[in-house]
């Protein structure tokens, strides 16, 4: 029997999303999403986590391969260079909130062992993943948000989001009907493919933009 599938610009996860729940329920109700179909092959939903009253949310990409085995964001290799460089410009990371634009894992499977492979999620599935993040920013109420990188510009700010063009500045935009100041900057991942001193030190100056603009 053929399979009917929904357009892609159908995907949303808004019905899944309860009204005038607290962190605790958003995270299990994200956990049945269906929004869009990157539920199908990932581990689990990978919600925010961190702290509720945080001055400071930052928004990545989507989880990588370790976040959807333990459920957790940026718990792998570009969690640990995101840590380093947030302590680095003064900010704790045990005082933020750190979620993704998406928030199950996208990937292709490829070589002898059929690893695992990051792929991009597109700015639909993104889109389609919002009402996420719009319910997370609306309990949290950050004062300031570091956006990891393109899809997570591309998310909150619109597709013609340039890490390039704006990264360690300060941004304010009215995102999901708040008044939002960001820091956007690139996404610790490229910093880890880059594998020299500068990238780190790019993120790093980013970050103490956001710093100095929380004082
Ligand atoms: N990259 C992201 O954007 N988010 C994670 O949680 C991990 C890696």
């Amino acid at each position: 029997m053929a399979t009917t599938k929904a357009p892609e610009d159908a995907y949303t996860a808004a019905p899944f999303v309860p009204e005038h729940a607290d962190l605790a329920a958003l995270r299990e109700a994200a956990a049945g999403c269906r929004g869009c179909p990157l539920h199908r092959d990932a581990t689990q939903t990978v919600f925010g986590a961190g702290d509720t009253g945080a001055r400071v949310m930052l928004v990545g990409e989507q989880p990588g391969d370790q976040e959807d085995r333990r459920g957790r964001p940026f718990v792998g290799p570009a969690g640990k260079l995101l840590d380093r460089a947030l302590a680095e410009a003064g900010i704790d990371p045990g005082e933020t909130y750190v979620t993704n634009a998406v928030k199950h894992f996208k990937f292709t499977r490829s070589g002898p062992g059929k690893r695992r492979i990051h792929k991009a999620p597109s700015l639909r599935e993104a889109v389609a993943c919002g009402p996420w993040l719009a319910a997370e920013l609306r309990l949290v109420e950050p004062e300031l948000i570091v956006v990891l990188g393109a899809t997570a510009g591309k998310a909150l700010l619109g597709s013609s989001f340039r890490v390039t063009e704006v990264r360690g500045t300060v941004l304010e935009e009215e995102i999901h009907g708040r008044r939002e100041r960001l820091v956007p900057t690139v996404h610790p991942s490229s910093v880890l493919r880059a594998d020299d001193l500068g990238a780190y030190r790019g993120l790093l100056s980013d970050l103490k933009v956001a710093a100095r603009a929380l004082v």
